[in-house]
């Protein structure tokens, strides 16, 4: 009874109503959110403790970070109990200010992507040096190879999703019959084109554009590879969404990303937006988007390199 009262009594302000509407689209920051409802951070806060303290909302340290969420997401539920019901209320019933709040997270969105892209532009020419003299080589690009010609032998069309200087084409060429390289930074996709000049004029098509709006037609895709990139996404849930709309039925995806950790400089020197995942959390939005997860794999971190995983998942 406790804690049905104060979730109802949680539920009662305009404010706290309008910060779950917010977070149904993700997750964000104190300063995102003190931005989105152009209100005062002590206002913010309060809201934010009275909605965690009923459990509607959870916070999730990302190094000297935290940020917000959806409890069910956080917990990698998908669509059980109290608040998806309510979350459709939401949706149907918008509440005033809620052309405001979408304005607001759009433009938070759009300075998330804006420092990714300045970011990579300003590195391209030495980003794999950079990462290499701070990590050393990568140990992970073999199990992905491996892992894409699992269950069903060579695919047709794979796409490298964000593929920087196209480390992973040749690897990707191959092994499938056509590779697309996506990437929203063009000076990086200057590099991967000209990689793939030197490597013997490798048959692949590079396009430029976002992973959250893939410059692909519906089903495009037999298989798609995340090698490190979605914790650059500013709305990786979206992304999500959109690589399961670019993949054929059946169609395979493999991501490989950080395990969550806490190497505070990957933000400045690597110009990582997210401190890597908690597995479960990611494992609830690929459920949530479509997604059955085949298998998984984890290459220990060290002092230099947080662990990584693999996954490999299947559209369903
Ligand atoms: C660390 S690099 C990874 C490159 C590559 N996948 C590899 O295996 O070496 C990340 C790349 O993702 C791209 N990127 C980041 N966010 C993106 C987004 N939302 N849409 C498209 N590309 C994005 C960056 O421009 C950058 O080239």
């Amino acid at each position: 009874m406790q804690s049905c009262l104060s979730t109802v009594k949680a539920l009662a302000d305009e404010t706290r109503l309008r910060i779950l509407r917010i977070l149904m689209t993700g997750t964000y920051n104190v300063n995102e959110l003190v931005a989105i409802l152009a209100m005062g951070q002590s206002r913010v806060s309060r809201h934010l403790r009275i909605l965690s303290d009923a459990g509607l909302v959870r916070p999730r340290r990302q190094g000297t970070w935290v940020y917000y969420g959806l409890t069910g997401l956080w917990e990698g539920e998908t669509r059980s109990g109290f608040l998806p019901s309510f979350a459709d209320e939401l949706s149907a019933n918008p509440l005033p200010l809620a052309g405001a709040d979408d304005r607001g997270i759009k433009a938070c969105l759009g300075r998330r992507r804006k420092q990714a892209e300045q970011f990579f532009s300003s590195v391209a020419e030495r980003a794999d040096s950079q990462r290499d003299e701070i990590e050393g080589p990568a140990g992970h690009h073999s199990v992905i190879v491996e892992l894409l010609g699992e269950n069903n032998g060579e695919p047709g069309t794979v796409v490298d999703l964000g593929t920087g200087t196209g480390r992973l084409l040749p690897l990707l060429a191959r092994a499938a019959r056509r590779v697309i390289g996506i990437d929203g930074a063009r000076e990086m996709m200057d590099v991967a084109r000209r990689r793939a000049e030197d490597e013997g004029d490798l048959e692949v098509e590079l396009r430029l554009g976002s992973l959250e709006h893939l410059p692909l037609g519906d089903g495009e895709a037999d298989a798609m590879v995340a090698n490190m990139v979605l914790h650059h996404v500013a709305n990786p849930q979206a992304a999500l969404r959109e690589v399961y709309r670019g993949l054929a039925a059946e169609g395979r995806f493999l991501l490989a990303d950080y395990e969550s950790h806490e190497f505070e400089f990957h933000r400045e020197k690597l110009g990582d937006l997210w401190l890597g995942f908690d597995r479960d959390e990611l494992s609830g939005w690929l459920e949530l988007a479509g997604f059955e997860i085949e298998s998984e794999r984890e290459l220990p971190g060290n002092r230099r390199r947080p662990g990584v995983f693999v996954m490999a998942c299947k559209r369903k």
